[in-house]
């Protein structure tokens, strides 16, 4: 059984159905602060299969014991943790509490347990902060993080590590995500930020459908081909299936204590490139003005992924049209627009 912390949310919901696709069964803990119960009726329409869930908090020691002590747990997906960077700004110990805390729980009982897990972790291209040398490979260097949800990652990648050196019963892959977006082509799940999304993507189809007036460009200033800054988005559905291969490397191929992988499509595109394709791929006119930088922006952030090509056996299958189609098909699902 593999046990997915946060799977009911984004890209935890994903890779559930991913999971499943292949047969393996799932175990899903959320505490639903940012995602709902339903998700789970879309994942089993997804793939045909309902996922083990429970309601839970991995901040409270005495559930993360339980939940050990009563199911057979044979890899571990973690995924649970606070996302926003603006939020993190405002509320730094809620994301150092929640993010640290959940994983050194979690290490608490691996540590009692007398077997291996595979253990992927969600980390993010966060961890690189501001680097004006791109893309970014595995080994670029690990600047200060912009803000306190990029310090949670890069200080669990170093619990982590520091856990590994000691402990042989984990094998810890770290995933550093590039940008998600997009939805599962059945249509059934999909990004449901809520309130107002922080976001691109979700921004604009929320846009696009006339949830709001205008999307605010934030920054044209900077230095990159058009002014706006550039990143590497990925489709949630090929993000979800490096976990996959993930799993299978750390139990069959892994050989260091620990393995990094960046997870991107190996592709810059700035915020108009992304408007623009939206609006070639949805026929809609955007609504958008250029407004002031947002605190913590970086200029530029694409992956090299050589590494997980290599070494996963995995690669990229969507292209940005498709990722952007599918965030609009599913915007228009869920807003009931024909
Ligand atoms: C960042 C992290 C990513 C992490 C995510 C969590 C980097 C490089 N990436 O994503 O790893 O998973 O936070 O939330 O640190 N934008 C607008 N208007 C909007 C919203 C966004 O112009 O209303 C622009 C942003 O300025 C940025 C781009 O769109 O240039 C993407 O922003 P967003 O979708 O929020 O993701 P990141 O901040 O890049």
């Amino acid at each position: 059984m593999v046990l997915v912390t946060g799977g009911l949310g984004y890209i935890g919901s994903h890779t559930v159905v991913s999971l499943q696709e292949i047969g393996l069964k799932t175990l899903i803990v959320d505490n639903l602060s940012n995602s709902t119960k339903n998700v789970l009726n879309g994942i089993e329409k997804a793939c045909g299969t309902l996922p083990k869930f429970f309601e839970m908090d991995l901040v409270n020691r005495n559930q993360v014991k339980s939940l050990f002590k009563n199911n057979k747990i044979d890899a571990i997906i973690h995924f649970a943790a606070y996302k926003s960077v603006s939020e993190s700004v405002n509320y730094p110990v809620k994301y150092y509490d929640n993010n640290i805390n959940s994983l050194l729980n979690l290490l608490k009982e691996v540590e009692n347990v007398e077997k291996t897990f595979p253990f992927i972790f969600s980390s993010s291209c966060t961890v690189y902060g501001d680097s004006d040398k791109q893309p970014l490979s595995e080994n670029s260097e690990i600047k200060k993080a912009f803000s306190p949800y990029g310090n949670t990652k890069q200080i669990c990648e170093e619990i982590i590590i520091d856990f590994c050196k000691v402990n042989s019963n984990i094998k810890p892959v770290f995933l550093r995500y590039f940008n998600p977006i997009g939805a599962h082509h059945s249509n059934e799940i999909g990004e449901l930020p809520l309130g107002k999304p922080q976001n691109l993507v979700p921004f604009i189809t929320q846009t696009a459908a006339g949830l709001h007036d205008e999307l605010i460009v934030f920054g044209n200033d900077y230095n990159t081909h058009d002014g706006t800054n550039i990143r590497d988005y990925i489709h949630v559905v090929d993000l979800s299936n490096a976990h996959v291969s993930a799993l299978n490397f750390a139990e069959k191929k892994m050989k260091n204590k620990y393995e990094i992988f960046n997870v991107g499509t190996g592709h810059g595109f700035s915020v108009l490139d992304v408007i623009k394709t939206f609006e070639k791929i949805s026929g809609e006119k955007l609504n958008f003005s250029f407004g002031k930088r947002r605190n913590g922006d970086v200029t530029c952030a694409y992956a090299n992924c050589d590494k997980s090509k290599k070494e996963l056996g995995w690669k990229c299958v969507h292209s940005l049209d498709d990722a952007l189609q599918s965030a609009w098909n599913w915007e228009k699902k869920i807003r009931k627009i024909d």
